[in-house]
């Protein structure tokens, strides 16, 4: 049996500094709500889809699916569709953003989805909750010690063995998503160039994620998944489990 490994710290934040970019959060996609589905229009013209790779990357057996910054629920809602037999959770900030989400798991009947309204740095579940996480274009949102206190989050509430998959931002890969890339610097935050590359998947690692894969071949895009190691606890009283 394999000994017990040290899990890094949690990322750690001060409460003011939370409540601060709560608020920015909020105010932010209070503004963007009314227009965001508008990239319903432009999506399905991309291949692949970033949403439906994400759904397509979950784990068939997983039960327990949460989708971080949820948004207009589009990730969630094609991950219910996908997983009838799994309970999939939507969890965030933005009352605006979640009225979106509910209206479509309503128009689509999805039963099985359901939402919570919380910050992703601090969520409202228990450690070992899911038994996959999902983040799609959430975390290029977060300046780095948020986004670092949210993926901490991810591997807190993920149960040892399941596997986070996150779609975020990326550097052009070909010539003609240059100038969308050229648009977009004109939307989206400076520091979502810290994603770009090995960014994500050291992001990934750094939270004690393995098996950390990178997939790059997506509009301007990359995504990264990892698996939460096979012990629980923290490093004080780490149980490794039997089949490790
Ligand atoms: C660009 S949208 C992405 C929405 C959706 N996942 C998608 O793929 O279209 C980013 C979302 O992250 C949410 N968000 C950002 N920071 C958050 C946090 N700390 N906790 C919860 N939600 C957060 C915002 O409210 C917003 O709905």
């Amino acid at each position: 049996m394999a000994g017990p490994k040290n899990l890094p710290e949690p990322a750690s934040i001060t409460e003011e500094r939370r409540e601060t970019f709560r608020r920015d959060v909020m105010r932010t996609f209070a503004r963007y709500a009314p227009f965001y589905n508008l990239v319903e229009v432009v999506l399905p013209f991309v291949r692949p889809n970033p949403r439906i790779l994400v759904a397509e990357t979950v784990d068939a057996e997983a039960r327990s699916i949460l989708d971080a910054c949820t948004g207009n629920g589009a990730v969630l809602a094609a991950i219910a569709r996908r997983r009838p037999a799994a309970s999939v959770f939507g969890l965030d900030l933005s009352p605006e953003m979640l009225s979106l989400a509910t209206r479509r798991i309503q128009r689509e009947g999805l039963t099985n989805a359901q939402i919570h309204t919380g910050d992703c740095t601090r969520m409202p579940f228990e450690d070992e909750t899911f038994d996959a996480v999902t983040g799609s274009y959430g975390l290029h949102e977060m300046p780095s010690d948020i986004r670092r206190a949210a993926v901490s989050e991810a591997f807190r509430v993920l149960r040892s063995g399941g596997r986070l998959v996150v779609i975020d931002w990326d550097e052009p890969h070909r010539f003609i998503e240059r100038p969308v890339a050229a648009a977009r610097k004109a939307v989206e935050p400076d520091w979502i160039g810290e994603l770009f590359g090995d960014g994500l998947p050291e992001l990934v690692r750094g939270a004690g994620f393995e098996d950390v894969t990178s997939r790059r071949d997506i509009f301007l895009s990359q995504l990264v998944t990892g698996i939460k190691p096979g012990w629980v606890g923290r490093p004080e009283h780490c149980i490794p489990r039997e089949d490790t």
